[in-house]
């Protein structure tokens, strides 16, 4: 089966969680963008109502107007019920690496303010270890970046600017820079992460901790859907 349909089949089985009358999160990337279809699907005939999405990016944020998904804001609806987002690793305790696509930033706000986040995935993202696969993306203010690339170095990363287009380097929503960090696999993602936020000048990195509820996962075996185990 390929990737394509085993996103399609996690994005569609998540769709079921929303409900009338919710707030939801709208994630970003190739599989959330599917769930996002799949909810303006809903809407368009009739099988879902009264919902209202708050997107994690302009590109979502586009894609959920052509749908005609109604859209508020975080300060209109502070609380989120549920979101609907990709990961590109999910480990055995259901921690996530995100912000392949850039969006971390407004990923987490999202996320925080989510009573139950919705990881959707295709089995390829399951790791043993975050770090496995994927370097973890970390957006910086432009201004000395070049010393927030040293300060990552010295926790044991190899750094590599983001590309975007032009030869130019990629921009988030929020117009910073994103170095992306592998750190190999990752024994600590707790302690990595705090040392990543005392940093003036890193505004966000994409190690998500404790905020996942949910992970549902697409394989030739079919769906899996694992929840967070009670603390
Ligand atoms: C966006 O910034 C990311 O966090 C995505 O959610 C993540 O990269 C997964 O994307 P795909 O579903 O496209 O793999």
């Amino acid at each position: 089966m390929d990737t394509n349909h085993l996103k399609q089949q996690a994005a569609e089985y998540a769709a079921r969680f929303v409900e009338p009358g919710m707030v939801v999160g709208l994630g970003a990337g190739s599989t959330a963008i599917l769930a996002v279809r799949h909810i303006g699907y809903l809407l368009n005939t009739g099988a879902l109502r009264d919902i209202l999405g708050i997107p994690c990016s302009t590109q979502t944020e586009a894609e959920a107007r052509a749908l005609g998904i109604p859209l508020t804001t975080l300060e209109t609806h502070p609380i989120i019920d549920v979101t609907i987002d990709g990961a590109d690793e999910v480990d055995p305790q259901l921690e996530l690496i995100k912000g392949g696509g850039g969006a971390l930033t407004r990923e987490k706000i999202v996320a925080q303010a989510t009573r139950r986040e919705i990881i959707v995935v295709d089995e390829s993202k399951l790791v043993p270890a975050l770090g496995t696969t994927w370097a973890v993306p970390v957006e910086v203010v432009p201004f000395g970046y070049g010393s927030q690339q040293r300060y990552l170095e010295s926790l044991g990363a190899s750094v590599k600017l983001r590309p975007g287009g032009n030869g130019q380097p990629y921009r988030t929503d929020q117009g910073n820079f994103i170095l992306d960090c592998d750190f190999g696999p990752i024994d600590d993602p707790v302690t990595l992460g705090e040392r990543l936020k005392q940093r003036t000048g890193i505004v966000e990195h994409g190690l998500f901790i404790g905020l996942a509820a949910d992970v549902i996962s697409a394989g030739a075996g079919g769906i899996q859907h694992q929840t967070r185990k009670s603390p």
